[in-house]
């Protein structure tokens, strides 16, 4: 299973150190790093502080820009990324969609980083609009975030996340998510994330629906107790889904 914490515009560097000085306390089972997959997406100016201090997990950006280097004023490229030991960037994500990040944009982040061999976390997701309008209508829109998207690319993760469930307090039902995940499923063999208002109390249920691969949480992952206390409840969801699949043979 895949444990990813956005911490969007939140930590500075002594933060991310004193996050780090609790969670690295933290006692992971033998093996779990064999099984299991933790992420950090710090913001920009605290990736450093992340990649000195964390014992455990990787280490994330939670943007990039699609070019090696060069005239790219504010932006984060290739070479900076992969000199500061960064192998993973979040692309598409409704907060940077927000902003004006058009999918054109965002499917050559997806094609540049992949093919620079780093592993891209790309993030789809309808407004309640959408939601509302029912499940056909939700199919057409994240079909629209595919578009250009080649999603047989290498290490390629999918996350799930209705903006409506996002910093909500109200996460999609276990339903919704099955629906539409198997939805995903059939455009992508790639593994697929559910993210938008996971905490300790649904992390459970949420990785013991069918499809759901991982979890990006956000605001429940900003302490190192909290993110802690998600992976706990998540991986106990392992034996739920085994016991699932061998009912259905
Ligand atoms: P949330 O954010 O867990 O605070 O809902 C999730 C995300 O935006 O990735």
């Amino acid at each position: 299973m895949k444990f990813m914490a956005n911490f969007k515009c939140n930590h500075t560097p002594s933060s991310i150190k004193a996050y780090f000085d609790i969670f690295n306390a933290y006692a992971f089972d033998a093996g779990f790093f064999d099984k299991h997959e933790i992420v950090f997406f710090p913001p920009f100016l605290s990736l450093g502080a992340a990649l000195d201090f964390a014992k455990v997990g990787k280490i994330g950006a939670q943007n990039a820009y699609p070019a090696q280097k060069g005239a790219f004023t504010g932006e984060v490229g290739i070479e900076a990324l992969e000199s500061s030991g960064v192998g993973i960037v979040l692309v598409g994500h409704s907060e940077r969609r927000a902003l004006g990040e058009s999918q054109k944009l965002l499917a050559r982040k997806c094609e540049v980083f992949a093919q620079a061999g780093f592993s891209v976390v790309y993030c789809v997701g309808e407004n309640l609009a959408v939601r509302k309008s029912g499940m056909r209508a939700v199919e057409a829109h994240l079909r629209e975030q595919f578009a250009g998207i080649d999603s047989s690319l290498p290490n390629l993760t999918i996350a799930y996340e209705p903006i409506w469930a996002i910093g909500s307090g109200v996460s999609a039902s276990a339903q919704e998510i099955e629906q539409t995940h198997a939805f995903l499923r059939s455009l992508t063999s790639a593994p697929l994330l559910y993210g938008g208002s996971v905490n300790a109390k649904n992390a459970r249920e949420i990785l013991s629906v069918k499809n759901v691969d991982g979890l990006l949480v956000g605001s429940a992952a900003l302490t190192p107790q909290g993110f802690y206390d998600i992976i706990q409840e998540g991986v106990k969801a392992e034996g739920i889904k085994a016991e699932g699949a061998k009912a259905q043979k």
